[in-house]
């Protein structure tokens, strides 16, 4: 036995994980190497942690109390639009002095859309066919025309998808940004556990490592080389967003400006959920901090409670747009990220003895609104979901494809309207088949303000570009 697989050994041996080497004796030179190399990686405390949180060794919080946040509304006073118009002016600042940097996150694994490939790949546009990756750099490129600024694109991946991704931004031209502007980054790959604590197998010779949640991000954007990246261009902002979200818009003056006149280091935006049922979570204070509660962690006196106007009491819904000061990430990262582990019990596909088989298993997740209750200072910001949020999800029904397109036909169709400009034909289901170009506008005053325009017509569809 050699001095490394004897440390390696004594390490998962003392993490309660000895089955790992149950099948050492049948495995060749190649697949032992392979396996040291995995678990030479692996963080056997944070393992011990997982196994406690799964064998249910730790007490539990029990139920925490939740108020709703102070939120910047969509409904303005006076007051509130003179901060506006304040803080528009000073978010056209800060992307003007090249302070503001774009996070993606895209490691996710787009398993409820199934979808083989990156979700950002997926193409979204209702009359462009673009994928959703290439509307997000159509964005950026705006971004950029507007400001005079590079914009900065930190995109984070995860193993399953990295090699994908890099290739698709480059077989696409990097979508007309400059390749040079474009930092990708994975975030870390954790083991998933068993019901009893043990580290699952993908093969003989490989764990089942699983993404760590989008928490990561704020981990990796420092051990990658992002943050140091981010320091070199000046930047003080990360604006953070979603890759399933085509209406997520990157440079939004008014969220970049409340953020930096309240001086604070996490801010969000929501949208008035739909309904009680809307799978979103919930902005709001948990125990007195701010914070964000997952739908499913919701109980549903609190989902269902409304106010005396009639409106959920806890209705502000996570859109997963932040602002994020890098000052912010370089502090949660000193002395290691600590987040909160959240645990996904799923059926999974494992290796067991020889064979493939489906087992209950136990992924592990932190999830970036937890760092709010860190952030002294905070701007939660109401917007039109309309404008804003339209998320692919699922592969039919809610949040589904067909749904974004239709919103986004919707949305386009109204400016098109408003500038008096014909629409095509509706398709049988009532939608006008029409797309307009972020590249042109991102919103209907910038539509107006352009002038009328030609479509390109593509089949049935016009797209303004
Ligand atoms: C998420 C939010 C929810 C919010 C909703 C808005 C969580 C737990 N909840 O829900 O509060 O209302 O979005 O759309 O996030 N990702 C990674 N790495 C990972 C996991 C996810 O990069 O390890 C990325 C995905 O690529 C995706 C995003 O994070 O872009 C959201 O992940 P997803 O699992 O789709 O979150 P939801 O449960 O839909």
């Amino acid at each position: 036995m050699s001095a490394r697989e004897d440390r390696i050994r004594a390490r998962a041996l003392a993490a309660g994980q000895e089955h790992l080497f149950r099948h050492w004796g049948a495995l060749n030179e190649a697949s032992r190497a392979r396996l040291l190399d995995e678990l030479e990686s692996v963080d056997f405390d944070l393992v011990q942690r997982h196994r406690a949180l799964v064998r249910g060794d730790l007490a539990g919080a029990g139920t925490p109390s939740l108020t709703p946040p102070e939120v910047f509304p969509l409904q303005r006073s006076a007051t509130h639009d003179v901060r506006a118009r304040e803080a528009a002016q000073r978010g056209i600042e800060a992307l003007s002095r090249g302070h503001v940097g774009y996070l993606l996150v895209a490691g996710g694994q787009a398993s409820r859309l199934g979808y083989e490939g990156p979700k950002g790949a997926y193409r979204i546009g209702p009359v462009s066919d673009w994928s959703l990756f290439e509307i997000h750099a159509r964005r950026l490129r705006a971004a950029t025309e507007r400001y005079g600024r590079p914009a900065p694109w930190y995109v984070m991946t995860s193993q399953g998808n990295d090699a994908q991704t890099r290739e698709f931004f480059a077989q696409h031209g990097y979508f007309g940004l400059d390749a040079r502007d474009v930092f990708f980054f994975s975030q870390a790959m954790i083991p998933a556990l068993d019901h009893e604590g043990r580290i699952l197998m993908a093969a003989e010779d490989r764990l089942f490592l699983a993404p760590n949640g989008h928490g990561g991000s704020l981990e990796a954007f420092s051990r990658s080389g992002a943050l140091d990246d981010a320091r070199r261009r000046g930047l003080r902002h990360l604006s953070y967003f979603q890759v399933d979200n085509p209406l997520a818009p990157p440079a939004d003056p008014l969220f970049l400006g409340l953020h930096a006149l309240e001086r604070a280091s996490m801010s969000s935006k929501v949208v008035e959920k739909r309904s009680a049922g809307e799978k979103v979570g919930v902005i709001g204070r948990v125990d007195g901090k701010l914070g964000c509660i997952e739908y499913s962690d919701l109980p549903a006196d609190l989902r269902e409670a409304r106010d005396e106007r009639g409106k959920l009491r806890f209705g502000a819904g996570n859109i997963a747009l932040h602002v994020i000061d890098v000052d912010f990430v370089e502090e949660l990262n000193r002395g290691g990220l600590q987040l909160p582990w959240h645990l996904a019990k799923k059926s999974m596909n494992v290796w067991e003895a020889g064979a493939q088989v489906a087992r209950q298993g136990v992924k592990f997740e932190t999830f970036v609104f937890d760092a709010l209750e860190r952030s002294e200072r905070s701007v939660t910001l109401e917007v039109e979901r309309t404008r804003e949020f339209s998320p692919v999800k699922n592969h039919s029904g809610e949040d589904s494809p067909a749904t974004t397109r239709a919103d986004l036909c919707r949305l386009h169709a109204q400016w098109i309207r408003a500038a008096g400009l014909t629409l095509p034909e509706p398709d049988e289901s009532g939608l006008h088949p029409v797309e307009v170009d972020p590249l042109l506008a991102e919103d209907l005053e910038t539509f107006l303000a352009r002038g009328p325009k030609r479509p390109e017509v593509r089949g049935r569809g016009h797209l303004y570009r």
